[in-house]
């Protein structure tokens, strides 16, 4: 039988995006040093960038459930020197039972999933980011119930991150309001697929009126570092700020995956403000991959 694998959220049914999230919930505040589902299991991590929250939260994740978790880098592995993927894929899939992979390339993922015969989860991909999908929505179900008919603000690159959202607004029912500056926003064929889930605004402000939940991210994403002054002048208008979190509905929270560049998408009085929940964000990646994974390994 073909295993589960979780590389984009559209992997799961919004009933099962729910039941994760009220699983991770569980997790969270009822751990139980006794319960061991992944005993003896291990996962295999990929990371072709850099990361501390991906890393540290499936690792711990994977200690807290009895198994552990082993760091691989193309530096010193053969996948750096160019094995080819699928071969790769036959050979760590046959060692281990879990895979978590964090690529450049999403057809890295894809293709190393189409080989694997153990679950294969994106760790990020240029493309997509689904797992810190799951801790977002973690964090708003625990600070403000389901997020069904809601609207969510979107503001900055159309990236990796906005690309995730738009498959949370589709299999979760809120609205999602995206502003991007021209030649940033996300790609068509992402957003060709989303139908009336997604809104597109001319301004930040625009997109963040009346928003519950507004969200941005770095301007120059891991690989992108040449184009940041050029991003930087491209984003003009586009930091979330006091001014702009006024505009959005009173009780809003603003949601970073991490990390931020203060004074730049995002200024320091929101990030460190009220309506701020990016630690219990950033927290949340533990519990929902714990919750994640014993969806995929054990099946439930
Ligand atoms: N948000 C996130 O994925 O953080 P890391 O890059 O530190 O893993
Ligand atoms: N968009 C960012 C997310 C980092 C967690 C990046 O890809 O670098």
């Amino acid at each position: 039988m073909n295993p589960r694998h979780f590389i984009s959220l559209l992997d799961l049914s919004g009933e099962e995006l729910r039941a994760l999230i009220r699983r991770a919930m569980v997790l969270k505040n009822h751990r139980d040093p006794d319960y061991q589902p992944l005993k003896g299991q291990v996962l295999a991590m990929i990371f072709e960038k850099s990361s501390t929250r991906t890393r540290i939260s499936f690792e711990a994740g994977m200690a807290h459930f009895g198994g552990s978790a082993l760091f691989l880098s193309p530096r010193d592995t053969q996948l750096g020197r160019g094995e080819p993927l699928r071969d790769s894929a036959k050979v760590i899939s046959s060692m281990v039972d879990c895979i978590m992979l964090r690529t450049d390339r999403h057809e890295t993922v894809t293709t190393f999933a189409e080989h694997s015969r153990v679950p294969v989860i994106n760790g990020l991909t240029d493309e997509q980011h689904p797992c810190q999908l799951l801790a977002d929505m973690q964090t708003y179900f625990e600070l403000r119930g389901d997020i069904q008919g809601k609207t969510v603000a979107w503001v900055g690159d159309g990236n990796n991150m906005c690309h995730s959202y738009i498959h949370a607004a589709m299999r979760l029912g809120f609205v999602l309001h995206i502003a991007c500056p021209a030649g940033y926003r996300p790609l068509p064929s992402i957003v060709a697929t989303a139908g009336h889930s997604v809104k597109f605004f001319d301004t930040a402000s625009a997109a963040v009126k009346q928003a519950d939940l507004v969200v941005t991210d770095v301007w120059a994403s891991m690989g992108q570092e040449e184009e940041q002054k050029q991003r930087v002048c491209d984003f003009k208008g586009y930091e979330i700020n006091a001014a702009i979190m006024g505009a959005a509905a009173d009780d809003a929270l603003f949601m970073h995956c991490l990390p931020a560049h203060r004074g730049e998408e995002v200024s320091s009085d929101v990030i460190d403000g009220p309506q701020s929940v990016v630690f219990q964000e950033a927290e949340n990646r533990l519990h929902a991959q714990k919750a994640l994974l014993e969806f995929l390994i054990c099946g439930k």
